[in-house]
């Protein structure tokens, strides 16, 4: 397994937008008063030829993956932070598709087509985003990237295959 590498600094994270949460449930249909606001930050940044990103929520939730979106690529550093039914969650740019920022489980809402008005349910389509580990040690952040274990749909953007056929 791969060692920690130093990242960044905390404060080369670039600021991507305020995340309104609710503190009780974690979902963002809260009344305004028991809502927090928790900065997001983001960075791109290449490891060993692969491309991640760093999401840092608030001061603590810290979060690496990816950077490439499992679905055709997008640049998920460029995504939207969103809660989702308490899950935090990265919005790709492209076409929408919500990623984990825990888990890396694509999550969507499913409807039943007899009543598209009843309740909605948040269903997984499984983990689909390489999750990496990130740690902070004072204002510093040291990344391991974590490659073993089964494949998942996001290691092609970074396969021989996916090179090659860019290069066709
Ligand atoms: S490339 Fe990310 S949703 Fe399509």
């Amino acid at each position: 397994m791969a060692e920690f590498q130093f990242a960044c600094n905390v404060r080369d994270l670039r600021v991507m937008q305020t995340l309104k949460q609710n503190l009780s449930s974690g979902t963002t249909r809260a009344r305004h008063d028991q809502e927090e606001e928790r900065v997001c930050r983001g960075l791109r940044l290449e490891f060993d030829g692969r491309a991640i990103v760093i999401f840092m929520v608030g001061d603590k939730d810290l979060f690496a993956m990816d950077q490439k979106c499992y679905h055709a690529g997008g640049p998920l550093n460029q995504g939207d932070i969103e809660d989702i039914d308490g899950r935090l969650c990265v919005r790709c740019p492209w076409h929408l598709h919500q990623i984990a920022l825990d888990s890396g489980e694509s999550l969507y809402y499913s409807v039943d087509v007899r009543n598209p008005r009843g309740m909605k349910t948040l269903c997984s389509k499984g983990v689909k985003q390489r999750l990496h580990e990130v740690r902070r040690i004072g204002d510093k952040l040291f990344v391991q990237l974590c490659l073993s274990g089964e494949k998942v749909d996001s290691d092609y953007y970074y396969s021989e295959e996916f090179y090659r056929q860019m290069k066709c």
